[in-house]
This record gives structure tokens, sequence and C-alpha cells, in this order.
């Protein structure tokens, strides 16, 4: 993104369009918290992370479950969830099963330690070595990314992820939980469903429509797999290489200018972190009907505008939300590589972009979507906590 001092490329994104800092690796991982009663908690203490110590971090139970459905129970017996991931969503969702009593165990590229947690080094793109790290495995969670977000590391990294993983899963008998996102459906103005048509534009998208094709190819061989797709990340949990990082949640708590690309007041799809937490965590724990089919998880539909000045109420602040010109994204497009690649998606921010969650509201009533005013809050209280407003 572009920050508002000068329009100065933000250093952390533009190291990750780079690769040189791919998505988790060095930096400081945020908490997790979730938006229950008990959930304002602030972010971790830095000192800790320069001591090269992981603080401790409780697992948060993020609301109350009523998705453990009959045969949840049998995915509990003594088999583990490997969560594949441990970024924005990966490590929450580790916690957040944890916490519902399941053994867990992290797998990830770096060996960077999780709290509490058992963490397995491993790359995803070896087959022999995930289905290693997945043979007791009740479960498996997909909740990885590639080492940039360039089209040329997405057509590389996601399909040996996923015939890895594919592979894990069906050696194991455990199902395939994945986590994706809304690029397969391309421009236009009508709500998206899960059975909307696959329009990708670009050639990230067209990677993640492939990745649907497999899973569906795949389990016509037997394999048991269920997809959950987030629109953009935001709220507590959400890393410095998302739209409205804790970074840019600081400017709008100070008052400050927020550079946004597209049109700031075209409503848009984005997922609370812990939505998308507690949504993976009841599809990997409900019944077999979940299998076989995409969901939505829970989506908040809001203008970027809209968003960003809830953010700001929430500290008492009035943020001014900023368009990024478009020459800037244009021009300095051939020469950033991360503008270069926002251009692919850049129709999900000029015009409206939704997304219906009905579907899976309807099979899992007790993960409903975060309201903007208390996923506001949390977000300010996880990244500047002693600017919050108390609640009225
Ligand atoms: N960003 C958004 O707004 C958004 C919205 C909807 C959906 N999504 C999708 O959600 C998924 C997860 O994204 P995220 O942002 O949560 O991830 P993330 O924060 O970028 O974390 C990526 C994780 O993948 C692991 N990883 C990368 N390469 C690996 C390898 N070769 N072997 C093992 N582990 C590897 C990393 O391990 P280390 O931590 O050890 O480096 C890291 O934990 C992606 O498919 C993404 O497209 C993102």
């Amino acid at each position: 993104m572009l920050d508002g001092n000068g329009l100065q490329i933000k250093p952390a994104l533009h190291r990750m369009a780079k690769g040189v800092d791919a998505p988790g690796v060095g930096a400081v991982e945020p908490a997790r918290v979730g938006l229950g009663p008990h959930a304002l908690r602030p972010e971790r203490d830095p000192r800790a992370c320069r001591s090269g110590h992981q603080p401790e971090v409780a697992a948060t139970p993020l609301r109350s479950n009523d998705h453990d459905d009959a045969d949840g129970r049998g995915q509990r017996a003594g088999r583990v969830h490997v969560v594949f991931g441990a970024g924005q969503v990966g490590r929450g969702l580790a916690e957040h099963l944890a916490a519902r009593g399941h053994r867990v165990r992290i797998a990830r590229r770096s060996a960077t330690p999780v709290a509490g947690l058992e963490v397995a080094q491993v790359d995803a793109r070896d087959v022999a070595a995930v289905r290693e790290v997945t043979r007791d495995a009740a479960v498996v969670y997909h909740c990885m990314n590639p080492s940039a977000y360039t089209a040329a590391a997405w057509q590389a990294e996601f399909p040996a992820f996923g015939e890895a993983l594919i592979a894990g899963a069906q050696s194991a008998g455990a199902r395939l939980v994945c986590l994706d996102n809304l690029y397969p459906y391309g421009p236009g103005a009508a709500s998206r469903t899960e059975d909307s048509p696959h329009a990708a534009p670009g050639p990230k998208g067209q990677v993640r429509v492939a990745w649907e094709r497999r899973l569906r190819a795949a389990g016509a061989s037997g394999l048991r797999w269920t997809l959950g797709r987030a629109g953009d990340f935001v709220g507590p949990g959400t890393g410095e290489q998302s739209l409205l990082s804790p970074s840019v949640v600081r400017r709008a708590t100070r008052g400050a200018s927020v550079w946004l690309p597209g049109d700031p007041d075209a409503v848009h799809a984005f997922t609370a972190v812990p939505d998308a937490v507690a949504g993976l965590g009841a599809l990997g724990d409900a019944a077999g009907d979940v299998e076989g089919r995409v969901w939505h998880l829970p989506i908040l539909e809001v203008t970027p505008r809209a968003l960003v000045g809830a953010i700001g109420a929430a500290a008492g602040a009035a943020p001014r939300v900023r368009r990024i010109p478009g020459w800037a994204l244009r021009g300095l497009g051939p020469v950033v590589p991360l503008l270069r690649e926002l251009r692919e998606t850049l129709y999900q921010w000029e015009a409206p972009f939704r997304a219906s969650d009905a579907a899976f509201r309807a099979r899992f009533p007790g993960v409903a979507p975060a309201s903007l005013d208390r996923l506001a809050r949390a977000t300010v209280a996880t990244v500047a906590p002693a600017v919050l407003l108390p609640a009225t």
C-alpha cells in the first residue's frame, strides 16, 4: 500500500512483493484474539519477540460454538488436527482447535515455535514429508500462502502444496479443509455465491480456479475435502501484508490519512480473521455434509471508508480515507512488483464487490460474522489498546 507520507510504498509490503520478506517470515507475529467478550487483549510485548522467545499466548475460544456435530466428536478420537501454515489465519486456527480439545500440530516452513503447540518444520511441497507429518491426522487444514504475492510464485507453489496435501490427507483418511479467497469470481455487481461462475481475469485467480477443479477431481477419487472462501482479511490477527494492516489501523486511530486503492465508497467483502478461524474450525468439526463443496466463510460487506471510519471512531479519531491515484497504480506498476500484482484484482476495489455467506450462516448459525462496531473495537484493542475509547 501507499503510505500517507509522500506516497511512499510501505517498506514491509515492498519487501514482500519482492519476495524478500515472505508473509510470516521474520515478521512480528500478531496476537490472535477472538471477538468474544474476553477478547480485547493488546498485541504481544515486542520486547519478547526481540529476545527471540515467543511470548505466551493463551488459546482463546473465539465464541460459543454450536457446530460440534455428532461425527465431529469422531474427529477427536485421539487423532491430530494438522494445520499447515501459521500466518494470519493458521496460527489462530491452531489455538482455536486446541482450545476445543483437539490434539493439534502446526506444520510450517520455518521452525518458529508457537507457545503450547507442537510445531513441525516441513516444506509442504514435499509429498513424502507431508505424508509423514499427516500420518495420524483426522483433519488437515491448508492455510498457506506462497513465498511471494506474484503470479509466478502462486503458479509454482500452490499446485505443489495442493498435490502434497491431497496425498497426505488421502493416505491418512483425513478430511482436507482448505482456506481460499474470492479471486475465482471476477468482476460483476451481483453478490457472489458459491455457485457463481469462475471468471477470474488474471493468473492468480486462475490458480485458485484450478485448485477447486483439482479438489473436485480428487473428491471423485475418494478425497474428503471442503473449502472455505474468505473476503479480504481485517481485524485482530491481520498482518502487515493486508490492506488494513496494523500500521494502517494505527494511522486511522491517530486520525491520519489512510490511502486505499479503488473507490473507498464501493461496498467490499471483508472477512474478520477470527471469523475465518471459527469458520474453518466449524468445517473441520462438522458432519460429512460439509464435504465436497465450497463455502463462503463469514463475510462483512462494508465500504472501506466506513470500515476505516469505524476503526477511527473506536479510538475517538476521524481519519481521512484517500484514494491512491490511478496514475500511481498504472505508472508504477512496471517498476513496483506489488502494484503490478494489485492491478489484477483492482476490479474488486473499483466497484462494489459482494459475496454472500448465506449458506454458511444457515449451516452454522452459531458462527455469525462480527458486527462492524465490534470488529472495529476488537481491532483497536489489539493494535492500539491505549487509545480505545470505553464502550458506550
Ligand atoms: N490476505 C487476505 O486478505 C486473504 C483473504 C482471503 C483468503 N486468503 C488466503 O488465506 C490463505 C492463508 O493466507 P494467510 O494470509 O493467513 O497466510 P500467511 O500469513 O501469508 O502465512 C503463510 C503461511 O504459509 C506457510 N508456508 C509458506 N510456504 C510454505 C511451505 N513451503 N511449507 C510449509 N509452510 C509454508 C508459512 O510458514 P512460516 O510461517 O513458517 O513462514 C506461513 O505460516 C491463503 O490462501 C490466502 O490467499 C487471504
